[in-house]
C-alpha cells in the first residue's frame, strides 16, 4: 500500500490526474471512504488525466456516468444506494466494467460484500481517510509495484 497525504482538494485531484494519465484499458479503481472523503474529487482528477473536459459529478440518480471524449472512456459508478447483495446482483454492473475503458467505483466495498471478482493486475483499491478539514490520507494499491 502506498500513502499520499493530501492537504487540499487540488492535491487530491492532482493525484487522480496522474493516475488518469497512466491508466490503461480495462483499469478499475475501487474507492472507499466516508461521505466527503474526496472520492468524487479524485475522480475529477482521473477524468482530467484522461483528457476529459466535461465537468464530473457523482452519479446520484443514475448508477453510472459515462464520459467519452478522452484518451479512454471513463465510467464513474457510485454504489452508495445499493445496500443489499440482491440490489447489487440485479444492478447489472458487469456491463460497466468495460475492457476498453477506465472504471471508477465509489463505495467499492459494497462489491467486496458479495465477493466481486476484481480483475487481477488492473484493479487499484483506494481508501480515503479524512484528517481534519482539508487533510486527507489516501492509501492505494499499486498494481505495477
Ligand atoms: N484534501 C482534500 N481532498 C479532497 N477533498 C477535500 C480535501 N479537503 C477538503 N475537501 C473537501 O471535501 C469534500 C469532498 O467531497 P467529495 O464529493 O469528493 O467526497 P466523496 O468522498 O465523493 O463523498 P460522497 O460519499 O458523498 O460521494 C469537498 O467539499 C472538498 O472540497
Ligand atoms: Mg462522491
Amino acid at each position: 500500500m502506498a500513502t499520499f497525504i493530501s492537504h487540499s482538494p487540488a492535491a487530491t485531484e492532482a493525484l487522480g490526474e496522474q493516475w488518469g494519465r497512466t491508466a490503461g484499458p480495462g483499469w478499475v479503481f475501487g474507492l472507499s471512504g466516508d461521505l466527503g472523503a474526496g472520492k468524487t474529487q479524485l475522480v475529477r482528477g482521473i477524468a482530467r488525466g484522461l483528457g476529459i473536459t466535461a465537468r464530473v459529478h457523482s452519479p446520484t440518480f443514475t448508477l453510472v456516468n459515462h464520459y467519452p471524449g478522452g484518451r479512454l472512456p471513463l465510467f464513474h459508478l457510485d454504489l452508495y444506494r445499493l445496500e443489499t447483495p440482491a440490489q447489487i446482483h440485479s444492478a447489472g454492473l458487469d456491463e460497466f466494467l468495460q475492457p476498453d475503458g477506465v472504471t471508477v467505483i465509489e463505495w467499492a466495498e459494497r462489491l467486496d460484500a458479495i465477493g466481486w471478482p476484481w480483475p487481477p493486475g488492473r484493479f487499484r483499491r483506494v481508501q480515503l481517510e479524512i484528517a481534519g478539514e482539508s487533510g486527507r490520507q489516501i492509501f492505494y494499491e499499486d498494481p505495477d509495484a
